[in-house]
């Protein structure tokens, strides 16, 4: 699973499933783009890439704003030909329901889960179409098939339209040698949900999870290391589940036996 010599941009890297992503690449060899709003994080993380012997670069942008968009790409294309790997993962929630919410609000979430992926896909299409190579990854959620937890109906709508924009991107770049596929992450822990939730707390949500256990950014990121790799250049227009199984469950397993058993005959 070897990337070597290949440039990675990922959204919103300075933390969590983004940062493991960005690690595991490295790992990889792959040089590396950070990409962020948070300026402290994001440049310890791009010291830590370069001591794994990779180039990185710091690349401050929200990318719901369609000019720092196009200067962050204006200054990564000085440093490297091409973005052979995009992965979108920055995202942001509210856990307001929709009667509270304002439409400020709804946009916000909207134009950084969904918008903002267009806007980096738009920058680094028309390289990879010519070196007829390219990767794209578009961090969704299982709320894209369910309903999100605590991110709202916003939340809910924008994963869920990164699906449908990833199946049609897909199709139209398939020609290209390019692949775009999605991840679902499941409920993975990373510090922003370790620092809201007690052990107690996170203990007791296991039951949401079949295999037994939260996800870990680590995880996600495996996930996407295996759709960037060659050993998946035929797949491309897929959502990947990474969620231990929680969309499976629709009752704790307790529920299940109970009511499986009442069913049981014998001979
Ligand atoms: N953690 C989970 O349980 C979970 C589950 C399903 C999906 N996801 C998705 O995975 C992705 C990463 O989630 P996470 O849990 O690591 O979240 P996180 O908040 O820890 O990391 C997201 C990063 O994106 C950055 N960001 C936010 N808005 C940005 C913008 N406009 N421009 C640039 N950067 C921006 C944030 O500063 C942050 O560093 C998100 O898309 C999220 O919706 C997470």
């Amino acid at each position: 699973m070897d990337l070597p010599g290949k440039v990675s941009l990922i959204t919103g890297s300075a933390r969590g499933i983004g940062q493991a992503i960005a690690f595991l690449l490295a790992k990889h060899g792959s040089h590396i783009v950070v990409n962020d709003l948070l300026e402290k994080e994001g440049m310890e993380t791009v010291q830590a890439i370069q001591k794994l012997g990779v180039k990185a670069l710091w690349a401050k942008a929200d990318i719901s704003n369609e000019q720092e968009v196009e200067r962050m790409f204006s200054e990564v294309f000085k440093h490297f030909d091409n973005v052979d790997i995009l992965v979108n993962n920055a995202g942001v929630g509210s856990p307001l329901m929709v009667e509270d919410m304002s439409y400020e609000v709804w946009k916000r979430v909207i134009d950084t889960n969904l918008n903002g992926a267009f806007l980096c896909c738009k920058q680094v299409i028309p390289r990879m179409q010519k070196k007829k190579y390219g990767r794209i990854i578009n961090i969704s959620s299982v709320a894209a098939k369910k309903i999100s937890y605590h991110g709202s109906a916003a939340y809910t709508a924008a994963k869920a339209g990164l699906l449908g924009f990833t199946r049609h991107l897909a199709y139209e770049l398939a020609p290209y040698g390019i692949t775009v596929n999605a991840l679902c992450p499941g409920g993975t822990l990373t510090p922003r949900i370790r620092e809201r939730v007690t052990q107690e707390e996170m203990d007791a949500e296991i039951k949401r999870f079949p295999i037994g256990r939260w996800a870990l950014p680590e995880d996600q990121a495996k996930a996407v290391l295996f759709l960037v790799s060659d050993q998946a250049e035929i797949i491309t227009g897929q959502a990947l589940d990474v969620d231990g199984g929680e969309l499976l469950a629709w009752m704790d397993f307790e529920t299940y036996q109970k009511w499986r058993k009442r069913f049981v005959t014998k001979g």
